[in-house]
């Protein structure tokens, strides 16, 4: 077998990682999250799942990565015994179907920059909504998900240094400083300051009497955000060489992660509020309607739209190329194939599987759900049984290199994993597992009955 490939600086590593990690999740769904369930409670929840439960279970998958030199897939069936040796393939699957939709919406996002260049956003609600139907499903939707797909192609298949390293050093910056740049913008916009007090203040009273909702919605998007789960952080670890402090970077990168997170709300509420658009519409398309009324309203909107929904674009961009490194990397370890025939033909199946979600959005739902709610989460469960039960002995002495004493953080790591997130995934799993349930009998059986 060829030479497996490595980052080639510090710096690489940590910006794919950021890259993976800061996403749609992060400038899309993040506020809206917080706009629906209680704002600034909501966040304090969604901070302490990412402390106690995102933050070991990323430990939990470098060690795992930097340990084995592998794939998930491969990592698991080198380090597990039993049923966990077949564990990686939950992950695998996971990345496949997140990967499939991901890039559908993502090519939404690359037309909503094309009709902000052009002026085109309707600035009234029912309009807008019009305009993302005929964006979100049909040959348009097909278009640029098969556009998006190509892109991503490109970067993985030139390979870990040449292509998601290079990559990933120019889209991370600019989305950062993109994100800045807007932030201090709308800050000038009249209404901004309504909007910050809606977004920052907490309503203790509606996360009293909301709290079942809000902490499995709170976990999952603690995972989704940190792109924990599905084996990426497994996989990028895998190409690290042995020096590096391994929870050093992992505070990094949740760091920019919460950050940008929270830069975004300081974004998106003012538009809302000084647009007279109201927030917190449900659902995965009333962001973009939403949100192209409101550019819809504003003297510059075109622009402002155009700019927000690129750095939208390319924070898909570097988590897309995350996921499908984790599919790619298996087929070149376990099977040896050449990456870049690799790439192209799992792209393609990738391609195909999306298809269904153009359809129309109660499939990008099904998908998402199922991803979001439930695979993402069993993925993290079993991660956490697994490094804090089973394989605990090297998982120590693996976050100890680059390290040294960990002193009593090492146990502390242990516990977190043995106990907080092995009960709080269980449970977040299992109430997915009735969500969706509900969906399926509920939403999801009176549109296939309308509709087939
Ligand atoms: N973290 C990405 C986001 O916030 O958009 C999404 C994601 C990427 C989820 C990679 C899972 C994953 F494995």
């Amino acid at each position: 077998m060829s030479q497996r490939e490595s980052w080639a600086t510090r710096t690489g590593f940590i910006f794919a990682a950021v890259g993976s990690a800061v996403g749609l999740g992060n400038i899309w769904r993040f506020p809206f999250q917080v706009g629906q369930e209680g704002g600034a409670g909501f966040v304090l929840i969604y901070l302490l799942f990412i402390a106690s439960i995102g933050f070991p279970v990323m430990l939990a998958e470098f060690v795992i990565g930097r340990r084995t030199d592998r794939n998930p897939v491969g990592a698991l069936k080198q380090l597990g015994s039993g049923k966990l040796r077949y564990a990686g393939w939950l992950f695998f699957t996971t990345g496949f179907l997140i990967l499939s939709y991901y890039s559908v919406v993502a090519g939404w996002t690359v037309r909503y920059v094309l009709l902000g260049l052009q002026n085109e956003y309707v600035g009234d609600v029912a309009g807008a909504e019009g305009q993302f139907l005929s964006v979100a499903s049909g040959l348009d939707a097909v278009f640029f998900h098969a556009l998006f797909m190509l892109a991503i192609i490109a970067i993985v298949g030139l390979g870990i240094q040449r292509g998601i390293e290079l990559a990933v050093k120019v889209m991370v910056p600019a989305i950062i400083v993109i994100m800045v740049g807007m932030a201090v913008y709308v800050f000038t916009l009249e209404g901004a300051g309504e909007a910050y007090a809606y977004y920052l203040s907490p309503d203790f009273g509606y996360i009293a009497s909301e709290w079942q909702s809000i902490l499995p919605a709170a976990a999952g998007q603690a995972f989704f955000t940190l792109s924990l789960g599905m084996g990426v952080m497994i996989t990028y670890a895998s190409y690290l060489g042995e020096d590096r402090n391994l929870a050093e970077d992992g505070l990094i990168i949740i760091g920019f992660d919460t950050a940008i997170a929270l830069l975004a709300g300081l974004v998106v509420f003012p538009i809302f509020f000084s647009a007279g658009v109201s927030p917190g519409a449900p659902g995965a398309g009333a962001v973009f309607v939403t949100l192209a009324a409101a550019f819809g309203k504003l003297s510059l909107g075109g622009i402002l739209g155009a700019v927000f929904f690129f750095t939208v674009a390319i924070a898909a961009l570097s988590s897309a190329i995350s996921i499908l490194e984790v599919v790619v990397s298996y087929l070149i370890d376990e099977h040896g194939m050449n990456r870049l025939s690799a790439t192209a033909i799992i792209s393609a199946i990738i391609f195909v599987v999306g298809l269904p979600t153009t359809y129309d959005i109660q499939v990008l739902n099904l998908y998402d759900l199922l991803v979001n709610n439930i695979l993402l989460v069993f993925g993290g469960f079993i991660l956490a049984v697994f490094v804090g039960w089973v394989i605990y002995d090297f998982a120590l002495d693996e976050l100890s290199k680059g390290i040294g004493d960990l002193g009593p953080w090492g146990t502390t790591w242990l516990w977190l994993l043995r106990v907080p997130a092995v009960i709080g995934l269980a449970v977040v799993v299992l109430l997915g597992i009735i969500e969706y349930y509900d969906f399926l009998v509920g939403d999801f059986a009176t549109w296939f009955g309308d509709n087939f």
